[in-house]
């Protein structure tokens, strides 16, 4: 059975390692391949800052938070692996602001010692009258992905630099099953009006003496658009830029002035900061994931193509859920192949 994942980002590496972990001992000649036009260290994955945090609140869609928890769990069972530091995995504290009071995050009992900021600590940033303080993970996309890679490699799954062009170019050269991971760009395999880019931009500075995440929540600038200060292994990375719609991958001189005057406002050590890096990306903004599987036609056959994208500013934080209810998914491919297959002839 051949399977080709589309998408070599966090999402289609850690779904074709979740596919091959589970069913490569069931499925006779289980062939895994996956397809991309963008690899490691190229992928929006690979920019992110790496901080597990999904959005403020779920709005009702509980299914994300339990994907979330699920790769919460997942990743802090690695903490204690020798293989966490390969994996660009490790533990961060830190705050999160607000001008006026909130109600307490769908995640909140998922990280670690999740508490209200006290009068004294919100003197420490100017602005902000209203805050948590929590541990969450740190997971680099600059890591991580080669650490999936390394593994899907040692397993035999096999990889082809190219741009897929229709899901129909892959049937026809005799692919069973296709993973659909393509991020943003889904929408040019499958027209989907709900999938839309939310441009970022950040800085990368040299900042050792940073040691807690920062992101604060400016009334009416909406999500990841107002300053954050993220530590990371080596360098800080310096955010809050989020423009819908916008396809420009470009950095932008004047996104760099907001988010460097933004951030020195918030944590004024930043000054002596040298900065390093810059880097804009798309997250694939959807109001909610999808995840879903869907049977399409292709001349007079039909075939299976499991969804799996659109997790917008959140891909780090929710992937290993999200890769497991895929794997289900193709579970139950399996089972209805098997249950359409005519019995063996005993003659
Ligand atoms: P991608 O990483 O973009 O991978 C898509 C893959 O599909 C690529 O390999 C691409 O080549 C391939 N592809 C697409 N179309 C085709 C095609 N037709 N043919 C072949 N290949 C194709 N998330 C967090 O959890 N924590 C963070 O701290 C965080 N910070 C972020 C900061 C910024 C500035 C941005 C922009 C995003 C951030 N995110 C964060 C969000 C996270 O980066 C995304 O949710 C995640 O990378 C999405 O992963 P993906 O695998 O779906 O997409
Ligand atoms: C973002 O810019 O999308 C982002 C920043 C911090 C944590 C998660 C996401």
């Amino acid at each position: 059975m051949r399977v080709a994942v589309i998408g070599a980002g966090v999402i289609g590496l850690s779904t074709a390692l979740c596919i091959h972990d589970q069913y490569h001992a069931i499925v006779p000649a289980l062939e895994i391949e996956v397809y991309a036009d963008r690899y490691t260290p190229h992928t929006t994955s690979d920019g992110a800052a790496g901080l597990w945090q999904p959005y403020l609140d779920d709005k009702g869609n509980i299914q994300e938070t339990l994907w979330n928890k699920e790769t919460f769990d997942y990743l802090l069972r690695h903490l204690r692996s020798p293989e966490a530091e390969e994996m660009g995995l490790f533990p961060m504290s830190g705050y999160n602001l607000f001008t006026q009071p909130v109600p307490d995050p769908s995640w909140k009992n998922i990280v670690l010692g999740f508490r209200k900021l006290t009068p004294k600590e919100l003197e420490l940033f100017p602005g902000y009258s209203y805050g948590w303080f929590n541990t969450a993970l740190m997971l680099e996309g600059k890591s991580y992905l080669p650490w999936l890679t390394k593994r899907l490699q040692r397993r035999g799954v096999k990889f082809f630099q190219r741009k897929i062009r229709s899901f129909g170019e892959l049937l026809a050269e005799g692919v069973d099953i296709i993973i659909n991971c393509t991020g943003v760009r889904a929408g040019e395999l499958q027209p989907d009006p709900e999938l839309q880019p939310g441009r970022g931009q950040i800085m990368k500075v040299l900042a050792p003496w940073v040691k807690h995440f920062i992101i604060t929540h400016d009334t009416e600038s909406g999500i990841y658009n107002s300053p954050y200060v993220i530590p990371g292994s080596k360098l800080v990375t310096l955010g809050g830029i989020l423009q819908l719609g916008n396809w420009n991958e470009e950095n932008s001189p004047r996104d760099h002035k907001t988010i460097w005057e933004r951030c020195c406002q918030l944590l004024p050590s930043l000054q002596k900061a040298k900065a390093v890096d810059e880097w804009s990306g798309l997250r694939p903004v959807r109001h909610r994931v999808r995840l879903e599987r869907e049977t399409i036609h292709h001349g007079l056959s039909k075939s299976e193509v499991i969804h799996n994208y659109g997790h917008g500013g959140f891909g780090l934080t929710i992937h290993w859920g999200c890769a497991m209810a895929a794997a289900r998914l193709f579970g139950s491919i399996l089972q209805e192949k098997k249950q359409a297959r005519p019995p063996q002839s005993h003659l």
